[in-house]
């Protein structure tokens, strides 16, 4: 059985994060989401568990995918998961230089686990969790960005309680 790990911190999970998770899930047997902590953005919008569910909630038709947390490192959780593939999404050249650096550290600390990296659509080309939460932070319509069943709890948390800006 060929496993995936699709990593990320999806605060909060976007169109773009689906579709490679999408696609993951037809190219592996079964896809484990795990989110994990990026340091260099710690203090995240929503908990580690409130995005656990929500990817939940986006995933139900999935059902070879499963979603998981994990506070530590994405090496070592790929291998206590005896993972075959780490599965990224590459947007433009930009995240490419990052990308390429946290694929290198991970193969050095886990060497059993590869990277496969999975362009994202013309459509999520563009697309990041911190834009969403921008653009709904000012007022703007996030509907087209993030997967329906999350629409209500991303503008609830960053609008307030009444939703309004
Ligand atoms: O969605 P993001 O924020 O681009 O995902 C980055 C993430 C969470 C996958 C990365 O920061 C990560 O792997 N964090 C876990 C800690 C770790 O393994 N660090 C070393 C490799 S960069």
């Amino acid at each position: 059985m060929r496993l995936a790990v699709c990593p990320g911190s999806f605060d909060p999970i976007t169109n773009g994060h689906l579709s490679v998770i999408e696609r993951a899930s037809k190219l592996f047997d079964k896809v484990i989401v795990v989110v994990l902590i990026n340091y260099k953005k710690p203090n995240g919008t929503f908990t580690p568990d409130e995005r656990v569910e929500m990817i939940k909630r986006c995933v139900a038709d999935m059902p070879n995918v499963e979603v998981d947390y994990y506070d530590g490192l994405l090496a070592e959780y790929a291998g206590l998961k005896n993972a075959d593939a780490i599965v990224k999404g590459l947007r433009a050249m930009s995240d490419f230089e990052d990308e390429f650096q946290q694929a290198m550290i991970n193969k050095k600390l886990n060497p059993n686990v590869e990277t496969v990296f999975v362009t994202a659509g013309e459509d999520n080309m563009y697309l990041s969790s911190s834009l969403v939460r921008q653009v709904c932070a000012l007022g703007g319509d996030v509907s087209e960005f993030v997967p329906k069943a999350i629409v209500e709890d991303i503008i609830k948390r960053i609008r307030g309680k009444d939703g309004h800006k």
